[in-house]
């Protein structure tokens, strides 16, 4: 299957600012699409959780993922375990969940899933958390919560000598995997590109692109053979969360 594409035109910058927020549900929660793909139904958007959010309190499920990373307030579920700035999870399709969800001082996230997030409803839950269903099937695995900054920097040989990465979840079967990425003060490009279509998110610093400078909030996408943002160097350094699709094979 070829990578979605996420936005109309490769390497250009979408910035949050600039769009206006939508609502997304009738509980309050509201977000802004960076990144859409009308054929497949996958969405990549900034969300916000108003302050005093309470979930619908009924366990469900979706058939498709849900990737988080939170970028500020906190979530909690069951009362007891908190999602917080920093954490990353991935909520494979055929997880119930959302039995009790709040968010006392709201929150931010970058969201993502791979197609519509229709409520399947589970009025007696199995188990009092998250748990999977029989039909519950992905090669990244559940996970649950990860702390990024808990994560070890690592020089991986498919990223640029420079750069480090934390990887954050990988699909043992296709490839497709997310990282956070830290690239260096006075890092310039070499002319590699990607082996795979990807997504990007700026968390701090700037990048100077092929066809845009991207600021803290910035979101682009591209298909394989290009470098995430177009990035031709960074001045004064930068961090980024990366959603890299299965390697194009072909490419
Ligand atoms: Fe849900």
């Amino acid at each position: 299957m070829a990578a979605p594409q996420m936005i109309a035109e490769p390497l250009t910058r979408i910035r949050p600012s600039e769009i206006e927020w939508e609502a997304l549900g009738t509980h309050g929660i509201t977000r802004k699409r960076l990144g859409y793909d009308e054929a497949s139904g996958y969405v990549t958007a900034l969300v916000n959780i108003p302050v005093g959010w309470h979930g619908g309190g009924i366990a469900h499920y979706h058939h498709a993922f849900e990737e988080v990373f939170m970028l500020s307030g906190s979530v909690t579920v069951g009362g007891t375990h908190y999602w917080k700035a920093g954490d990353y999870f991935y909520r494979p399709a055929q997880v119930v969940h959302g039995h009790d969800e709040r968010a006392e001082e709201g929150a931010t996230a970058l969201i993502r899933s791979d197609g519509p997030l229709a409520l399947l409803l589970i009025h007696e839950p199995d188990e009092p958390d998250e748990y999977p269903l029989p039909a519950y099937d992905d090669g990244r695995g559940h996970l649950y919560s990860l702390p990024v900054d808990e994560v070890e920097w690592i020089a991986d040989p498919e990223f640029p000598a420079e750069w480090r990465i934390r990887p954050l979840s990988t699909d043992a079967r296709d490839g497709a995997r997310t990282v956070m990425v830290d690239i260096p003060a006075g890092w310039t490009a070499s002319g590699t590109g990607r082996p795979a279509a990807w997504e990007a998110c700026l968390l701090d610093g700037g990048v100077k692109g092929e066809k845009a400078d991207f600021a803290v909030g910035d979101y682009s996408a591209g298909p394989a053979g290009t470098e995430v943002f177009g990035a031709l160097s960074s001045e004064n350094g930068c961090r980024l969360i990366l959603w890299l699709f299965a390697p194009d094979r072909a490419a």
